[in-house]
């Protein structure tokens, strides 16, 4: 029986270099004929991420209680999607999930980690999470910061510290923490050979799900 495609999440501050290394990872698997696919959250086509894009955008205000549930209905509304080709054997390469969710929400006034856990609960749990460690001031330098909504050096410390809450930064079972200081090739090739051992690691991969 064909195995389940593998669910892979990176996760890390805007402007870390998540995409570059999502694209570079879809297109080595898609290379040796494992199919992959690009996902990423928010997911700004359907009417609930056009929502959450004006709000990125500043172009409206939401509540925040209401927009972080968006943010959820908006990984929710795609879970069907999601374990249709995960079931088929498609790989997902994952820009952003879950762990956003709660790393920023939890950032604002008044919000606790654990309320912001809640909504996400039972969406098909990532076999594999990368976070890409930036130095936060050198975001700063990065094209384009500061164009969206979090996209501040202060908010993006305190976003910094709930990643860390929430990953166990030392346990690589957790989730793998990459040095985004490092080159994009050698990240490449440390998380194009982590994958790939999963892939082929038969005693890993079930057709289950685990969930968040
Ligand atoms: P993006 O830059 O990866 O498109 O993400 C847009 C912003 O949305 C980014 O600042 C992180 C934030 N975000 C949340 O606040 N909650 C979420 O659930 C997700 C997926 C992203
Ligand atoms: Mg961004």
């Amino acid at each position: 029986m064909a195995h389940r495609g593998l669910l892979i999440v990176f996760e890390g501050l805007d402007r870390s270099g998540k995409s570059t290394q999502v694209k570079l990872l879809a297109d080595a698997l898609n290379l040796k004929n494992l199919k992959s696919e690009i996902w990423r959250y928010p997911n700004r086509d359907t009417s609930i991420g056009g929502l959450i894009n004006d709000y990125l955008g500043k172009k409206i205000e939401l509540e925040d209680h209401a927009v972080h549930l968006l943010f959820s209905a908006n990984r929710w509304e795609t879970v069907s999607e999601m374990k249709r080709k995960l079931n088929s054997g498609i790989n997902l390469i994952v820009d952003r999930y879950a762990y956003s969710g709660v790393a920023y929400t939890s950032a604002k006034e008044g919000f606790e980690l654990e309320w912001c856990k809640q909504c996400d609960t039972g969406l098909p749990k990532p076999d594999l999470v990368f976070f890409m460690d930036t130095k936060i001031d050198e975001l700063e330098k990065r094209q384009h910061f500061g164009e969206e909504r979090y996209e501040n050096i202060e908010f993006q410390k305190k976003v910094y510290s709930n990643f860390k809450k929430l990953f166990n930064f030392e346990n690589l079972e957790d989730c793998l923490v990459l040095n985004a200081r490092d080159t994009i090739d050698n990240l490449h090739q440390i998380i194009f050979k982590k994958t790939f051992e999963m892939i082929k690691n038969e005693n890993f991969l079930t057709n289950k799900f685990s969930f968040l």
